[in-house]
């Protein structure tokens, strides 16, 4: 059973505060080359960026955050660019991690993990047994992440627990497959933001994305914070979320959602 309603099966109920943000965390490389400094010095003012970010939402009342770390199609980079983020990664969650659990925050890191070395791997199975009951806020990062590669493990796990689907394919709904996405543990993004003027998914949420408002700016994300954070929930706030219903419709009983999915 998925814990959380789905927008294509049922209309989800919404407020001025996006319960879920999604944020494409990008623009660190030129924010860093605008400034004549390597690249690296952009991850890292980025990291700031993530730390004030998640403040902000815990202030604001956003209760779950997914933020897009690293891609599947990143290991294309440079391999020292590569190895850095690597580094960078396991030193965030090891000097980081004690302050979120006392904070009540839930971390969970999304993604193939197996692309990771041992040492990573460990310090994220740690980090997610640590953090596991905690309710306050969650966080989820998404590390060696693909949304195509989200669908197909959830694809194959969902055969796995449910073999007879397997040769009944006629009778699988879209609620035998949302318990094995990644995202399951937290409701479907309402507000997807993306930094560094790029107007593009890049992989990120195919899925769960569905029916999420999307926000762009060109701001760099070293650059996001509070400040930035609470323009994009003021342009969220100007959005009629019609999940497919007419204007003339909202705010009068909702008739049951009926999709070709069910
Ligand atoms: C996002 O910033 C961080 C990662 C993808 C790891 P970029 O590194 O993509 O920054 P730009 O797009 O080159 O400026
Ligand atoms: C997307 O950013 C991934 C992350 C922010 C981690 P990219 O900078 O890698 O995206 P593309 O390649 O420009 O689409
Ligand atoms: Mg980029």
């Amino acid at each position: 059973m998925a814990l959380f309603s789905s927008s294509t099966l049922e209309i989800p109920e919404t407020s001025n505060i996006p319960r879920h943000v999604a944020i494409v965390m990008d623009g660190n490389g030129r924010w860093a080359k605008s400034r004549l400094l390597p690249r690296v010095a952009g991850h890292k003012r980025g990291v700031d960026a993530l730390r004030r970010t998640v403040q902000a939402c815990v202030e604001l009342g956003v209760e779950h955050l997914t933020v897009f770390a690293f891609s599947s199609e990143n290991w294309r980079r440079p391999p020292d660019e590569v190895s850095l983020l690597m580094r960078l990664f396991i030193r965030v969650l090891r000097k980081d991690l004690h302050d979120m659990h006392k904070e009540g925050i839930r971390l969970k890191i999304i993604g193939d993990l197996s692309g990771f070395d041992a040492e990573l791997q460990n310090a994220i199975q740690y980090a997610q047994a640590l953090t596991e009951n905690n309710t306050r806020f969650c966080l989820n990062v998404a590390a060696n992440y693909g949304g195509r590669w989200d669908i197909l493990q959830a694809t194959r796990a969902m055969l796995q627990a449910n073999p007879q689907l397997a040769a009944n394919p006629q009778d699988i709904v879209e609620t035998d497959l949302t318990p094995h996405l990644c995202l399951s543990c937290s409701p479907e993004p309402d507000l997807f933001i993306r930094t560094g003027g790029e107007q593009r998914i890049s992989n990120f949420l195919l899925w769960q994305l569905a029916y999420t408002e999307f926000y762009f700016t060109d701001k760099y994300w070293p650059d996001f914070g509070k400040e930035l954070l609470t323009e994009a929930i003021l342009s969220y706030n100007n959005r009629e979320r019609r999940f497919g219903r007419t204007s003339e419709q909202l705010g009068t009983p909702a008739v049951p959602a009926r999709s070709a999915t069910q």
